[in-house]
């Protein structure tokens, strides 16, 4: 028995444990309001590390803000090519998950730590909840497309954070096992919002100019050095300052294939924390980006997007305009702070309510595999 498993309460002493697995940023976002909803419901809550983001900026003061409790575990597997990425967690699982012997398995979006935990999982038949199943891009080329994929198919129970998604469930015979929850970004985002409307955070490199706020992390777009180096020309043409929050990623890159980011327009700081993300899109003019969940906290904050991708996974953004696909920047210029539509923006993504649903949910799951009635 590890030293882990000796200072937990056996299985007889305690009431049902829910482990999280988390690794990339992303996923602490969407940790924070269902820690909480778990806590409210009674559950005994431990969260797994992966280590998948390491670097502070992208870990840390995610923990901090965003009142997450302490990693049970920390897996500590860092960076490498996916297939080393996704093995690596997966091994360290098997004995993480032998330790704490949850009652189920909860995992988060679509990043190697999302799969490598579910299949572990899956394997040592636990069940397993997936937030924010059935997203599709249908582009087979990005690695997360792979990862949602094979993690809905693994999964026992598939939260669905739009109707779209769950459609896309249904369509790949998943339907039995889904539930249209919301997607528990709403609360955290609104939360912080609120936080953060009256006392704007100081980001020092704009003053009170208006600015655009721009993010680029995705590999289809950082990973090929002209099509990185012609959409930051993009960037730093256009005719207001540029804040450009770099992933590690993007620094990482930019830097081998010689290419200066402080140019023109951009003024380049480190990622930023999500109080000051979301103050910053809260201010700016406009966001420029190739983020999943900046699209939908643009849309959620009332701020016009333009997304550097030939398609996205939250459809739902594009209507009215709020969100415009914009692959190789082509129309930044006109695109980037253009007016904001007229229209209320949308809400397809639920009321706020979603982390409450998936505490629910998850319980309901664990009562049925016991064959006992719900909590
Ligand atoms: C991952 C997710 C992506 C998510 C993103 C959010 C996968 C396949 N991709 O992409 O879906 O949108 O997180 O940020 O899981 N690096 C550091 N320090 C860190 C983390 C990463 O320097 O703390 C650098 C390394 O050079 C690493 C590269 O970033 O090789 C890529 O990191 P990785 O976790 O593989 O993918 P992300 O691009 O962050």
């Amino acid at each position: 028995m590890t030293e882990l498993a000796r200072q937990l309460p056996n299985q007889e002493e305690r009431m049902m444990r829910v482990v999280s697995v988390v690794g990339a940023r992303p996923q602490f976002v969407k940790l924070a309001p269902v820690h909480r909803a778990f806590e409210r419901a009674g559950i005994d809550h431990a969260v797994v590390h992966t280590g998948q983001h390491y670097a502070s900026q992208l870990s840390d003061v995610f923990f901090a803000d965003l009142g997450l409790p302490n990693p049970a575990l920390h897996l500590g597997v860092g960076s490498g090519t996916h297939g080393v990425q996704t093995g690596a967690i997966l091994s360290a699982m098997d004995q993480a998950l032998v330790d704490l012997c949850p009652d189920a398995v909860v995992v988060y979006g679509d990043t190697n730590s999302t799969l490598a935990a579910a299949v572990c999982a899956a394997k040592m038949q636990l069940p397993i909840a997936h937030v924010e199943a059935g997203l599709r891009s249908f582009n087979r080329a990005m690695p997360e497309e792979h990862n949602r994929i094979l993690t809905d198919h693994a999964s026992d129970l598939c939260l669905a954070p739009t109707a779209l998604a769950m459609t896309n469930l249904a369509t790949e015979g998943l339907a039995d096992r889904s539930m249209l929850v919301g997607d528990v970004m709403v609360e955290i985002c609104h939360e912080v919002r609120d936080r953060v409307r009256d006392s704007p955070i100081e980001l020092t490199e704009i003053g009170d100019e208006p600015f655009v706020i721009a993010t680029l992390h995705r590999a289809e777009n950082t990973d090929n050095p002209d099509r990185l180096r012609m959409l930051l020309r993009r960037l730093a043409s256009l005719p207001l300052p540029v804040l450009l929050a770099a992933h590690p990623r993007l620094l990482a890159k930019a830097s081998e294939y010689g290419i200066e980011l402080d140019s023109g327009a951009v003024r380049v700081v480190n990622a930023l924390a999500y109080p000051t993300m979301v103050s910053a899109v809260l201010r700016s003019s406009g966001v420029v980006t190739d983020s999943g969940g900046l699209q939908k906290e643009a849309l959620l904050l009332g701020t016009v997007c333009t997304t550097l991708r030939s398609e996205t996974e939250w459809v739902e953004t594009l209507d009215d305009g709020w969100n415009v696909l914009d692959p190789d920047g082509a129309e930044l210029s006109h695109l980037a702070a253009r007016t904001p539509p007229a229209s209320v923006p949308p809400s397809p993504f639920g009321q706020g309510d979603a982390a409450h649903l998936v505490s629910e949910a998850v319980i309901s799951m664990v009562g049925s595999r016991d064959g006992m009635p719900a909590q």
